[in-house]
């Protein structure tokens, strides 16, 4: 099956509501939107703000709580997401499995949650530089995907995204090598293909528009997560050209 590539620009606490509007003005009419797909994630109070100047870019959020309603401060369902329009739902970034304490337990509970709202999940997976320098890698990588997977049902139909995003390469620069890439993308493919029919793999971790091309010629990268390099339009643009080989 061949898969359009995705690249969603994660705002994280970043941009106010003029700036996102002058993001969003001045990509108008520039981006080819046929060719892949395109999602920025702003912050949650900005959805429903950005929505209506969105020309074809699709939304995401950058998190979900995973009951539908009832007594949880601060909290927004994914009923709520969906009502706001938002197609993927970032799950279980690193910032939120370390800052926010979210276990696998809580990401596959929101995985969950995304699905029954017709939500496309984006799960983050990765090891810490510590994990990868123990020889950890695979091991971490596969328990945290088997946590999602063994909470499904047996055979998913819908959507489902993961994106690798190694901890060391978040917001440092650093990358991780094209074959340590492709290694963790082979192994998390191997596990997730045996449950799911339709799912997409991302890479995340210090992606710009210098590294995007060699990374998403990897054949089992099928698009970015992408923070940094995302909040200014003319570095965001400059990738969506590099991704769409233009
Ligand atoms: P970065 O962030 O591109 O700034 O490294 C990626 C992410 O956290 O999703």
């Amino acid at each position: 099956m061949h898969k359009k590539k995705l690249l969603i620009g994660n705002w994280k606490l970043n941009h106010s509501r003029a700036s996102a509007k002058d993001f969003l003005d001045s990509l108008k009419g520039r981006l080819k939107l046929e060719k892949t797909d395109l999602a920025i994630a702003p912050v949650s109070l900005m959805l429903d703000f950005v929505r209506p100047e969105l020309f074809g870019l699709k939304l995401c959020a950058q998190n979900v709580f995973y009951e539908e309603k009832g007594a949880f401060t601060g909290e927004c369902s994914a009923e709520q997401l969906s009502e706001l329009g938002v197609e993927y739902c970032i799950v279980g970034h690193s910032e939120r499995r370390t800052l926010f304490f979210e276990t696998d337990e809580v990401v596959a509970k929101k995985t969950r949650a995304c699905l029954r709202a017709k939500i496309t999940p984006v799960i983050c997976i990765g090891e810490s530089l510590a994990e990868r320098e123990a020889k950890n890698t695979n091991a971490v990588i596969s328990r945290q995907v088997k946590a999602v997977l063994n909470s499904l049902p047996s055979m998913v139909a819908e959507e489902v995204i993961f994106a690798y995003e190694p901890l060391w390469a978040i917001g440092s620069g650093k990358t991780a090598s094209l074959k340590d890439i492709e290694e963790v993308h082979l192994l998390v493919s191997e596990l997730i293909s045996k449950v799911l029919q339709n799912f997409r793999i991302l890479y995340g971790g210090s992606v710009s528009p210098q590294n995007i091309a060699e990374i998403t010629a990897i054949p089992l990268v099928d698009g970015v997560l992408v923070g940094g390099a995302s909040l200014q339009a003319d570095s965001f643009l400059a990738m969506v050209e590099k991704l769409q080989g233009a």
